[in-house]
């Protein structure tokens, strides 16, 4: 018996490693790819019928799993036979997009959903390679490709890929993803959270078509200790790819660099330059950056900037700058749910500028790529959060590995845009041993991965020396990032807005101080006194209050206010107010803008030298 066991789980764990994630593709952009965006079929399955039998094994653990399992696409061979699924006859929902807000039956559904898409493909070229690429999917995703795993992919944020070229048929290619959303105590984010739980494939589904040896990865920025070095590599993929030529072109910057890669198919690079032109929030200058090899060529638009820390300043290109910023959740400002396209990046990134900002946090999880590119374009400031929220199971190794994999992929996508400048370890998490050797881990991998940004998470302040009127950051942790952020309520769910001018700060670091958060809730078209909670007034009044209370604060070297617009949270359920949204929105679900927008757009527009020496 105890053998048998020790075998299965050993076979499990062969299983889910052999199906783990192969190496992120960058770029796909600028790649050649076919959309699967569209009308899918789908099944609800909150039994999970279509993955396990009735003995509760998984069907894609076994040689023939049969017909019985929803990968297979079954259809019955014959009127006698007994099959008790069918996508075809099923209803559709579109993808990209989350379940919850196409279906009114799927509103506050926590499952297994699958998908389905047929489609036939020829290659352009008969050596070429094809990969599914999924932007991301919401939480845990199980792909399967003409009734064959492709793999698994944990976390709803960051995108992954499969290889499906030994696969491919010319035509009626079956993609079939099994989607969970179901919040567990150990994943990331855990069982609680202050945001809908959106599931489903909540981004773009492509094919990308690549050469047989292509270029798959590679980094490409500023050297942060000589910002006349641009430094970098590349790594090619296939079998073909040792001591390789490739070149790398920069038009503008008249740069032509000859490479051979190493018996590994990579190769690190430096061009050193006096004439680059640096990117910054008032000069969002791209390059275009071409790679080449002997098989292909892929373009992509890279700005180069530095962004340090120097005693409690930052620096972008070694010139101390104030973050005037907001903190934003990816919910879709035109529609409905979780936001996903460009229309949707852009909008809120508009009403970022329109409300005075350099600079946007995006709370609090990796949003979709079209918004870090945006703001490469329009000269916005970004912060990164991984999905590291409240009280993750610290001592889990899976919730580690979980973490630092979500981690990695989002810098795996996003480390060549020169708007992404902090990368946040995580949001509100009380402190403990396990917690701290948990986040310090995260945050040395990430500059491992990453040395050309800053490292920083949204902490707790608390009292100063157990003075209630002293207020500080007494965290641990704060030795390890760069930045100190901590999110503050003073005003909302720490007393009235008065309380603000009895409130000083001590803060002992010698580091630039962001605050990450406050705000105060009020419903759109509200009136009424200040103290009066929910009218626009009470947040009007909390935002006068409070500007005046952080500009006491000497290292503090800008903020993100929450939030930029009301959004969905099954937490909210206040009626004729919340309605399951959080109303600390300054602009509401529908687009209204509240007084308190004002007073921060004044701020921002009027500010002058807010640098603290
Ligand atoms: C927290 C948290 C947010 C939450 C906000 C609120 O600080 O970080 O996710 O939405 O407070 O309570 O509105």
């Amino acid at each position: 018996m105890k053998k048998q066991v020790l075998f299965l789980t050993s076979l499990i764990t062969l299983a889910t490693a052999s199906f783990a994630q192969e190496n992120l593709i960058v770029n796909t952009y600028n790649r050649l790819s076919t959309s699967l965006n569209g009308s899918w079929k789908y099944i609800v399955d909150p039994y999970e019928n279509g993955y396990y039998n009735y003995r509760y094994e998984p069907f894609d653990h076994q040689k023939n799993p049969g017909k019985a399992a929803f990968f297979m696409n079954s259809k019955p061979d014959n009127p006698s036979d007994l099959v008790e699924y069918d996508f075809d006859k099923m209803d559709s929902i579109s993808v990209p997009g989350d379940w919850n807000t196409q279906k009114e039956n799927l509103f506050y559904y926590e499952g297994t959903v699958w998908y389905k898409k047929s489609f036939d493909y020829t290659l352009t070229k008969k050596s070429n390679r094809v990969f599914v690429y999924f932007e991301a999917s919401n939480y845990k995703t199980e792909v399967y490709f003409n009734g064959q795993k492709l793999g698994i992919h944990i976390g709803g944020f960051t995108p992954f890929n499969f290889e499906v070229t030994n696969m491919l048929k010319k035509t009626d290619n079956f993609l079939i993803v099994k989607v969970d959303n179901k919040r567990i105590k150990e994943g990331v984010p855990t069982l609680n959270t202050d945001w809908w739980n959106y599931g489903g494939l909540t981004r773009d589904v492509k094919l990308i078509e690549t050469s047989e040896n292509f270029i798959q990865d590679y980094f490409i920025q500023l050297d942060p200790n000589d910002n006349k070095k641009i430094k970098g590599y590349l790594t090619l993929n296939g079998k073909d790819i040792a001591h390789k030529r490739v070149q790398i072109k920069l038009p503008e910057l008249k740069v032509k660099k000859k490479l051979i890669t190493d018996e590994n198919g990579t190769v690190s690079f430096e061009i050193v330059s006096n004439n680059i032109n640096y990117w910054s929030v008032d000069n969002p200058f791209l390059y275009n950056v071409i790679i080449q090899t002997e098989e292909e060529e892929i373009k992509d638009q890279i700005g180069f900037r530095t962004i340090q820390t120097k005693d409690s300043q930052i620096l972008l290109n070694e010139k101390p700058i104030y973050l005037k910023g907001i903190s934003i959740h990816e919910e879709s400002p035109l529609g409905n749910g979780r936001g996903y396209s460009e229309d949707d990046s852009k909008q809120l990134l508009e009403w970022a500028k329109e409300l005075g900002c350099n600079y946007v946090r995006l709370a609090h999880y990796p949003h979709n790529e079209h918004m870090v590119r945006l703001a490469d374009k329009m000269g916005m400031l970004v912060w990164e959060e991984n999905p590291v929220y409240w009280t993750i199971s610290w001592e889990n190794e899976e919730t580690f590995s979980n973490a630092e994999n979500q981690l990695s992929e989002v810098i795996n996508r996003d480390k060549n845009r020169a708007s992404v400048i902090i990368w946040s370890m995580a949001n509100e998490t009380p402190t403990s041993n396990a917690r701290n050797i948990f986040l310090t881990k995260l945050a040395n991998y990430t500059r491992n991965k990453d040395p050309t940004r800053l490292i920083s998470a949204a902490l707790e302040q608390s009292d100063y020396q157990g003075n209630k009127f002293i207020r500080t950051i007494d965290d641990p942790f704060a030795d390890v990032v760069d930045i100190l952020s901590f999110n503050q309520y003073i005003g909302w769910y720490d007393g009235l807005p008065e309380k603000c001018s009895k409130i000083s700060w001590i803060i002992e670091q010698d580091k630039p101080v962001l605050i990450s958060e406050f705000g105060a809730g009020a419903k759109y078209g509200l009136h009424g006194d200040k103290d009066e909670r929910w009218t626009e007034e009470y947040q009007e009044n909390l935002y006068v209050k409070t500007l005046k209370m952080i500009d006491k604060i000497d290292q503090l070297q800008g903020f993100s206010p929450w939030i930029l617009v009301d959004f969905r949270s099954p937490r909210r359920v206040l009626p004729e107010i919340q309605d399951g949204w959080n109303r600390k929105g300054l602009i509401s679900e529908d687009g209204k803008k509240k007084k308190a927008f004002f007073v921060l757009q004044d701020y921002y527009n009027n500010i002058t030298s807010p640098i603290k020496e």
